[in-house]
């Protein structure tokens, strides 16, 4: 046994005695020259709020520096994104009014459509605009699907709606389409959805591997939520890996053009299990929770908030995640920059 306690270097057993890994830390051309993993503004994507009838950008107190958008606020960050190189836009909308189906999700001047029309017009091609599938945002219960008489989310009653949220998205111009419901069979059901109405070109990015988490909080603040209960009846059980590959592997079998894991930080070990186990692109989620952790600490002076979120994104992608959607997309690319 090597004694790790005694002075001078440690020799490993089985390693050549002529190895100094500091050599490649010497330097940062020389750090630069060997770095295994890159971080690009391009793989990067923004998610955003957006609320029907704000006259000013309404601030989100449990993620500083993230804020509720009007659709003209919301306009002028895209084009920022564009600017900037992001790889793509991710909209939510925040209804005035919700009720027990969602009705605001299907409906064509519904907040959310409005928002991807208006930002589909103002960056065309330039920016992927991508809509988050799911009726959380707009049921009075909170839940991402539609209730049975006994109040449980009904599985395929939601189907149905989500079909006919993810036509009103296609019409309304998105490019990406971000199911986050959990509902058995969604991605399959809006493929078809999609190419009956002639939408073969709108992808679909599956929230595949979506875990019921603590960390969604201040999301919830974000989108006004009026969730009651949980919603460990859809989405995964923290203690379950290989449900999340399974999971993954199953909507790519049903057209996923790309997966999802969600949350990243508690889970790089699901990014990187579906990295190796599916051939589309793996996309994670740095959520809410995961951006307030790291802006809270930095208020208080307890980390370098910069080198922080750079260090959260490049572990991301480390663990195998060719896409991050993160709050901090846009400041992230200007430090890249
Ligand atoms: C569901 C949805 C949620 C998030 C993205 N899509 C909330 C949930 O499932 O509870 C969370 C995103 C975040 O926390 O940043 N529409």
């Amino acid at each position: 046994m090597q004694d790790g306690t005694r002075a001078g270097l440690v020799r490993p057993p089985v390693e050549s005695p002529y190895l100094r890994p500091r050599r490649l830390r010497r330097t940062p051309a020389l750090r630069e020259l060997v770095a295994e993993t890159t971080l690009r503004a391009g793989q990067l994507v923004l998610p955003v709020f957006v609320r029907e009838g704000a006259d000013a950008p309404v601030p989100i107190s449990s993620m500083p520096g993230v804020v509720q958008h009007t659709r003209d606020s919301l306009r002028a960050a895209a084009v920022e994104a564009a600017e900037l190189g992001l790889g793509g836009i991710m909209l939510f909308g925040v209804p005035t009014s919700k009720d027990a189906v969602g009705s605001g999700a299907v409906d064509p001047d519904g907040v959310l459509n409005a928002a991807i029309a208006d930002v589909a017009a103002e960056v065309g091609d330039a920016l992927p605009v991508m809509a988050d599938l799911c009726l959380d945002e707009f049921t009075d219960h909170g839940h991402c699907g539609v209730l049975d008489a006994a109040g449980r989310v009904d599985n395929d009653a939601t189907l149905e709606v989500y079909a006919e949220m993810a036509r009103a998205q296609a019409a309304a111009g998105a490019a990406v389409l971000g199911p986050s419901g959990m509902m058995d069979g969604q991605v399959a059901v809006i493929r078809d959805a999609l190419d009956g109405v002639g939408a073969t070109d709108v992808a679909i990015m599956a929230y595949s591997a979506k875990y019921a988490s603590a960390f969604y909080g201040p999301f919830r603040e974000a989108v006004d939520s009026s969730l009651v209960g949980d919603r460990r009846t859809y989405q995964q059980d923290a203690r379950n890996a290989l449900e999340g590959v399974r999971e993954a592997q199953l909507d790519v079998a049903e057209g996923a053009d790309l997966v999802m894991v969600k949350p990243a930080l508690a889970y790089l070990d699901v990014v990187r299990r579906v990295r190796d186990a599916v051939d589309v692109p793996v996309a994670a989620y740095n959520i809410s929770g995961e951006y307030a952790m790291v802006e809270a600490a930095a208020a208080n002076g307890w980390i370098d908030r910069e080198a922080a979120i750079m260090e959260t994104l490049v572990s991301i992608r480390r663990a195998g995640a060719d896409v991050v959607l993160t709050y901090w997309a846009a400041e992230a690319a200007r430090l890249l920059r």
